[in-house]
This record gives structure tokens, C-alpha cells and sequence, in this order.
């Protein structure tokens, strides 16, 4: 069955496109390469085979996407393309509103023209805003801060009210806590452009040279170290997530779609994150303790008993396991990029 996957080239789209081609699907894959490169398409196709089609394009563009629909028989879509940068959607709010919401409306009106009624979405547990108790399960109410979690409210509320107007239309919603990790070979994982926002590439980074310290945000929070807890996610089983949620979207979905977190259920702090990527790949990772940063809260972890339950799917990768790979991924990344003179 060909599955349409936006965004396939990006951090998880490129893992989840493994676990598709090994389990017989055929990704058609949709990319503009504004937040990634082609070169993560090749490695995917080094690593699992396949051949599929990969158009450069925009999901926005009605032409482009009716177009895709028209020459392959997509049989359900992951949609994975969207900004991300929370101080950019600050900074720049339109953009993120008509990129993130442009794209889901576009998709959803030419699926529907398509007769095409399946879609896993890529959310946030940033939806969770700042009032809820942890773990977070999915029927606690939703709120945001900024603009690009606003865009993942949005987009939920907009999936459901398409799937309230239109039976056949029955897309499954998936909140991410904090992906992490790389694949085991080494070959793929996450490559922000910049100076990255996230935790896990910060550490990588200071950990190969490239930046000098790691600033903690905060060690004032109310955890056991002082320092913000989250549920940190190997992305491979991110990956495993969305397989799961697309068969159980072809096969037993019911109308008006569902949500389900993906998260390991357990919390990890900044420090123990540090220490732990210290310990496993012997690399010191210098830190100063800075302020706390706008909008962060002081833990987030999933209720992840629904995944479990209903799609049959579970994290089985650890913090360790996280670590270890990110850093086989960091560093012949810096291998490649010193072998091609790329200027970082
Ligand atoms: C962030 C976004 C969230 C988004 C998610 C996934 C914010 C406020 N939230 O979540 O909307 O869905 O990424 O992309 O940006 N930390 C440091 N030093 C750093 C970076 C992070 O101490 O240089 C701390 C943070 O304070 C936090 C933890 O590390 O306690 C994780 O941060 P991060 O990786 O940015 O993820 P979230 O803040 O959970």
C-alpha cells in the first residue's frame, strides 16, 4: 500500500520511513527541505531499500498534493511536515499559522476529494499546557503558550471537525513527548540548522566541541534535582509508534479519529540526562546553571497506558539507548561533514 508521509526527509519522518519500508508499505514522500536535507532520503534508502517516489514541494499547494493523489493510489497519509521552532512561531507567527495550518487543511481537503480517509497527525504534548497534573493522559484539557503550540491545537481541533463532518474521514492524533536518539546504524537522526532548541542535540554538540557549555535552564523547579523533568523518547520507537497507529487506522479506527500520546511514561531531569550521555559514551559534557527559560514547566511526562492498550504499542528503549545512539549519530556526522569541508 503506498502511503503518502510529508515531511519524510525531517528527524522523525526519516525514522518512521524505515519502519514502513520494512514492514511492505510504499512511502510516497512529500518535502520542501526548508528544516532538512535529501541526503537523509539516500541514507534511509541505504539503510531499508525500497523505491518510492520523493517530490520537492509544499504541502500548502493545492496543484502539488492533487497532483500526488492523482498518479498514486495512497491508501492513508502521515503528516509530519510543519515548523517547529518555538521562539520562531514567536517571532514570526503568521508564517507558522499558514504553514502549519495551510498544510492540514490543504491535505485534508484533497483526501477527502480522493475518497482517502486515513491520516496520522504529528502533535505535541506541548498541548498540555502549564495547569495539568503529570502524567498527562488524553482526555486532560488543552491549552498553549505560543504560536506553534497553537498550531497543533488548532490543527487537532480542525482534524476533528473534519472527521465529525465527514464519517470516512478518521485521522489519529499522535502527542510527542521529547524525541531522542538516533537510528542504531549510525546513518540517520536529528540535524538542526543553527544553534538547536532541544536538550538532547544541545548536549551533542557540547559534547563533540562544537559548542563550548551547556546553559541548564533553571534548577529551581519543584523535582528531585531542581532541574526540568521530561519524557524523553528514542525516536525509533517514535517510529514504531506511527506504524502501529497506521494499521490500527486502517483496521479498526471508528469514526471521529482518536488521540494517544507516545511517550515512555517515565521522567528524566536535565542532569540525569547529562550525566547518563557522560557515563555511556565517556565524553564530558560541561554545563553552567543559567535562568530559567520563558514557558518551560517544571515536568511533563505521558499516561501512556492508551498506546499500550488500544494500538498494542510500547517504548522499549531506555535513556542509555537514547544516549549511545545519538552520540554514533553526532559524530560521524562531524566525520562526513569534515570530509566534505562543510563549514559548521
Ligand atoms: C520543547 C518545546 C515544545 C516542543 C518540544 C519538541 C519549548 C518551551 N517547548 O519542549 O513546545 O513540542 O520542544 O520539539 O521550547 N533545556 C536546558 N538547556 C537547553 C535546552 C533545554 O536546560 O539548552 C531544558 C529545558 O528547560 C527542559 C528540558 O531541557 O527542561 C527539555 O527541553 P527541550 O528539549 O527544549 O524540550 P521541551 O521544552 O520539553
Amino acid at each position: 500500500m503506498k502511503i503518502l508521509v510529508t515531511g519524510g526527509a525531517g528527524y522523525i519522518g526519516s525514522h518512521t520511513l524505515i519502519e514502513l519500508l520494512e514492514a511492505g508499505y510504499e512511502p510516497v514522500v512529500i518535502d520542501d527541505y526548508s528544516n532538512s536535507e535529501p541526503s537523509s532520503l539516500e541514507r534511509v534508502r541505504e539503510i531499508a531499500g525500497g523505491i518510492w517516489e520523493i517530490i520537492e514541494g509544499d504541502v500548502c499547494d493545492y496543484d502539488t498534493v492533487k497532483d500526488i493523489f492523482d498518479r498514486h493510489e495512497v491508501g492513508a497519509v502521515i503528516h509530519f511536515a510543519g515548523f517547529k521552532a518555538v521562539g520562531e512561531s514567536v517571532e514570526k507567527p503568521l508564517m507558522y499559522y499558514r504553514n502549519n495550518l495551510g498544510a492540514t487543511m490543504n491535505l485534508i481537503r484533497v483526501m477527502n476529494e480522493a475518497g482517502v480517509g486515513r491520516m496520522i497527525f504529528s502533535s505535541s504534548a506541548t498541548v498540555y499546557g502549564m495547569n495539568n497534573q503529570v502524567p498527562f493522559d488524553e482526555t486532560m484539557p488543552v491549552s498553549c503558550t505560543n504560536p506553534y503550540g497553537r498550531t497543533k491545537l488548532m490543527s487537532e481541533q480542525i482534524l476533528k471537525d473534519a472527521a465529525a463532518a465527514d464519517g470516512n474521514f478518521r485521522p489519529v492524533i499522535l502527542r510527542y513527548f521529547n524525541p531522542a536518539g538516533a537510528h542504531t546504524s549510525g546513518l540517520i537522526g536529528e540535524n538542526p540548522r543553527g544553534i538547536p532548541n532541544n536538550l538532547m542535540p544541545y548536549i551533542q554538540q557540547v559534547a563533540s566541541g562544537r559548542r563550548e557549555k551547556l546553559t541548564v535552564y533553571g534548577n529551581d523547579y519543584d523535582t528531585p534535582d531542581g532541574t526540568g523533568v521530561r519524557d524523553y523518547i528514542h525516536v525509533v520507537d517514535l517510529a514504531k509508534g506511527h506504524l502501529k497507529a497506521l494499521e490500527w487506522s486502517l483496521e479498526s479506527c471508528g469514526e471521529g479519529g482518536e488521540v494517544f500520546n507516545l511517550g515512555t511514561g517515565r521522567g528524566t531531569s536535565v542532569l540525569q540526562l547529562l550525566t547518563a550521555f557522560e557515563r555511556v559514551n565517556e565524553v564530558p559534557v560541561p554545563y553552567v546553571i543559567g535562568s530559567r527559560r520563558a514557558g518551560d514547566i517544571a515536568t511533563c511526562y505521558a499516561d501512556a497506558s492508551k498506546a499500550e492498550k488500544v494500538l498494542g504499542w510500547k517504548a522499549e528503549k531506555n535513556i542509555e539507548d537514547m544516549c549511545r545512539d545519538a552520540w554514533r549519530w553526532e559524530t560521524n556526522k562531524a566525520r562526513w561533514e569534515t570530509n566534505r569541508g562543510v563549514q559548521r
